[in-house]
């Protein structure tokens, strides 16, 4: 393995963007995925997709309990380069940006942020007030990169999953894999005809 990602997902809207994170990681043999899944993630899994949390799990190369609090993932000892959390509900989002490590999730992203390795979050809400505007502000000058899923549309997406592939690739641009999911602006301005 050249690579090991931790993924965590947690309770906000938008379990289809860490699956297909996993779907797209699964596919790419020199990465290695640890995965976690807080309570209100596998809830929102069955609400929002048509997967089980057992075909989710069963795409991630070890999948420890949040309850688990001495896994691998839990110690700076453990190697990895880096934690992706998507979606980032706004109470794992204060519990990491207040090293709030009560359970495995919060504990895995406290470690990578204390080894000064890549935080990446994708949190979602929807309207933010200042609280949530304050803890995406302090958890970045703690080094965590916000990637909340905003869709462009420079691209010209389709498709639900064309939104969905384009915000995880783009996090995984932050880790320097490239999965040739992206389209990279070249400049052009040309206007679409259709
Ligand atoms: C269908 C559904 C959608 C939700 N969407 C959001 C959301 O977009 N953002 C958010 O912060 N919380 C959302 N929540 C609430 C969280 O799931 C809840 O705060 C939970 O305690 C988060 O726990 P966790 O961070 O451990 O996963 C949603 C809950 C449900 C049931």
């Amino acid at each position: 393995m050249t690579m090991r990602l931790i993924v965590g997902m947690s309770g906000a809207s938008g379990l289809p963007y860490g699956i297909r994170l996993l779907e797209i990681l699964r596919d790419m043999p020199d990465i290695e995925t640890h995965l976690v899944l807080s309570e209100a993630a596998r809830l929102n899994i069955t609400i929002e997709t048509s997967y089980t949390v057992e075909a989710v799990k069963e795409m991630a190369h070890e999948v420890h309990s949040i309850r688990n609090i001495g896994a691998s993932i839990a110690s700076g000892s453990y190697r990895t380069d880096g934690m992706i959390v998507a979606p980032c509900s706004m109470k794992t989002l204060s519990a990491i940006t207040h090293s709030y490590a009560d359970n495995l999730l919060t504990r895995a992203a406290d470690v990578v942020l204390k080894e000064r390795r890549r935080l990446v979050l994708m949190p979602r809400e929807t309207p933010l007030h200042a609280g949530h505007c304050k803890l995406m502000y302090e958890v970045s000058l703690m080094g965590a990169i916000l990637c909340p899923p905003i869709p462009a549309f420079y691209n010209h997406p389709r498709t639900i999953d064309d939104i969905v592939t384009a915000s995880v690739a783009r996090v995984l641009d932050l880790f320097g894999v490239d999965t040739g999911l992206t389209t990279p602006w070249t400049g052009n301005m040309e206007r679409r005809e259709d």
